[in-house]
């Protein structure tokens, strides 16, 4: 039997014990592990600690900047924020296949990764966000390797780290009470998965600017009527698809002819399988008529009700 409080301070003294006076590193996603791993070890080993946070652009509205406030305001720590937008939108011009797409994707933060840690000099260790469920299910796994499941996979065999794994016995839930108690957001704590690549794989075919905005905005409304609903936490995951393809509509007494949002809601226990989420008629009113009202370049709005399997949660 344990309290949260005694597992912080367990896990604190466990860290400075494993790491001395060697430098970490930590790779931010802004997901809630990688945050919770960041917050817990830098509560241990404070300033050897450094983030390296890669916007790669592809993140929902205000991740990217509320990650950069609460870890430099909240927590102080030495995050390095790399604004790399330019440098991904440039390697994906003209990709449209999706395993292409998540390749180029992976590769290429892989890249940034690399050159912002080379800049540190001498590393020592390496946070991973690995939940006791990760390690369970690669079997074989041990502390010292990374998989390419992980966050930052493939992060070539020749970079010496030792790992630091401070949630590798916790579940989920866990890792979100931990996250409380150590004192980030609800919105940080709760928020719902999302995919390493981002946004650019909810864009089916080739990524331009363009379509960025309009599903990061359809996106945002997505959230904030989904959570105004009360329903985002009973959802594994609520998000915006934008296909590339345009329909007719009609507005005022014209004619439209734009780009439609694909609406996706599941619930789940692990993503495994999925369920659709029967979300209430005036919900799917809201987030449908808000959509086409605010965001130019949208004239239809589409829900998709195909469970997991024969789908997949993401559309790419
Ligand atoms: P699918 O689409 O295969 O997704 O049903 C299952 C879960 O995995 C997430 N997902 C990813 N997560 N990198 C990630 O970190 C990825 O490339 C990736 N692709 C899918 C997806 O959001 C869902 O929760």
């Amino acid at each position: 039997d344990w309290t949260m409080e005694s597992f912080i301070e367990l896990q604190v003294a466990e860290i400075r014990a494993k790491v001395g006076k060697g430098r970490v590193l930590c790779a931010l996603s802004g997901g809630v592990d990688s945050s919770v791993a960041a917050a817990l070890v830098h509560k241990a080993v404070g300033d050897q600690l450094t983030c390296v946070f890669v916007d790669h652009g592809f993140m929902r509205k205000n991740e990217a900047e509320q990650v950069k406030k609460v870890f430099t305001e909240q927590f102080q720590l030495n995050l390095v924020f790399v604004d790399a937008r330019e440098r991904f939108m440039a390697k994906l011009e003209g990709v449209s296949e999706p395993e292409v797409k998540r390749k180029t994707i992976g590769n290429e933060f892989i890249r940034v990764f690399e050159t912002e840690a080379a800049k540190l000099g001498q590393v020592d260790y390496l946070v991973q966000g690995t939940l006791y469920p990760d390690i369970v299910e690669s079997g074989t796994e041990t502390a010292e390797t990374i998989k390419s499941h992980h966050n930052v996979g493939g992060l070539p065999e020749d970079m010496q780290f030792k790992l630091v794994e401070p949630l590798r016995m916790l579940f989920k839930d866990e890792v979100r009470e931990l996250g409380t108690e150590l004192g980030l957001s609800e919105e940080i704590v709760w928020r719902q998965p999302f995919p390493g690549p981002g946004l650019a794989i909810r864009i089916l075919g080739e990524v331009t600017r363009e379509k960025l905005d309009i599903l990061r905005e359809a996106d945002a409304i997505i959230i904030e009527e989904i959570r105004r609903s009360g329903l985002y936490r009973e959802l594994w995951q609520s998000f915006a698809v934008l296909p590339s393809i345009k329909s007719v509509g009609v507005m005022g007494d014209g004619r439209t002819y734009e780009y439609p949002i694909i609406l996706r809601a599941v619930t789940s226990e692990d993503a495994m399988t999925a369920d659709w989420a029967r979300l209430p008629y005036d919900l799917l009113h809201n987030i449908s008529s808000r959509i086409v009202n605010e965001v130019r370049g949208v004239n239809r709005v589409v829900y998709d009700i195909t469970s997991k399997p024969p789908g997949t949660i993401e559309w790419e």
